[in-house]
């Protein structure tokens, strides 16, 4: 695992090089190619069904592709196993915030670090990410399947920060949680960033809270890397407002545009 990082840097920690994954003969994602830099926060937008989970899974080693190279830390690392792809320092948040339900919360957060040996630095994480989460340290003992969606939520991460990774994938961690909840998640990813350095590839459907906390971003539809740029720019684009921000003009022009088709200009 790395020192201190510098904040963003241009050297990707993690590439993906034209990768085709499939489920017997539905192909999930074709040809993806694209980089996380090392410090940054990325995102994968796209729609329901647009192949973003698998997209995570073929990263983490849970499925293996039928094409294409994934890249961790100018590592070889396509389709190795998913606990080898832990300890190289990349922990993956999966979708619907699976936790230990009859473990308590402590143990839970205990699992994550099960790979490591440096039992102190194992107390300062957990000391951390019960101070990025108080709810977390008062709910330490109860089992975790007792707890809120929202809490389930931060339980997944934090037990993904105990593995002290260099590179987090969450998949879409905003899923059925309100607008309050959802925007303290985003706030804790963007200081786990920021603070540790960690380097994020978040994917989701709720383009808005992405686009506003991700630094670069990638849009997806059907399988397929449709667009790139940084989030600032992703934000100002016409086909991204109307399609993922709902925001169309109004009128006859919005109404013609909202009909043509998508064109990624
Ligand atoms: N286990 C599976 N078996 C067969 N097809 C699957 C399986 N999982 C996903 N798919 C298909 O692969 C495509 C991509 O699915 P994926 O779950 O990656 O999309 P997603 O972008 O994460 O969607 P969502 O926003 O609903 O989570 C979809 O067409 C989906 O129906
Ligand atoms: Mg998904």
């Amino acid at each position: 695992m790395s020192d201190s990082p510098p904040p963003v840097s241009d050297l990707p920690v993690l590439k993906l090089l034209n990768v085709e994954s499939a489920y017997g003969p539905i192909k999930a994602i074709r040809g993806v190619s694209l980089q996380v830099r090392r410090g940054e926060i990325a995102t994968v937008l796209g729609s329901n069904g647009a192949g973003k989970t698998t997209i995570l899974k073929t990263i983490s080693g849970i499925i293996d592709p039928r094409k294409g190279r994934v890249e961790f830390k100018g590592e070889d690392i396509t389709a190795r196993d998913p606990a080898f792809i832990v300890q190289q320092g990349l922990s993956h948040v999966p979708e619907g915030r699976e936790v230990f339900a009859l473990l308590s919360v402590h143990n839970n957060l205990l699992m994550g670090a099960y790979t490591r040996q440096d039992r102190d630095a194992v107390a300062a994480d957990m000391a951390l990410v019960y101070s990025y989460f108080p709810i977390l340290r008062e709910r330490a003992t109860q089992d975790a399947g007792l707890l809120s969606g929202g809490q389930q939520q931060m339980l997944a991460i934090s037990r993904a920060l105990m593995a002290n990774p260099d590179l987090m994938l969450l998949d879409e961690p905003s899923l059925g949680l309100s607008p309050k909840l959802t925007k303290e998640i985003f706030e804790i990813v963007l200081r786990i960033n920021r603070e540790r350095g960690t380097t994020i590839l978040l994917v989701e459907q709720n383009a808005n809270m992405a686009l506003n906390a991700c630094d670069y971003g990638y849009v997806l539809e059907n399988g397929r890397i449709v667009m790139e740029d940084s989030c600032a720019r992703l934000r100002e684009k016409d086909d991204i407002k109307e399609f993922y921000l709902g925001l169309k003009e109004d009128g006859m022009r919005g109404e013609r545009r909202w009909k043509k088709k998508k064109t990624w200009r």
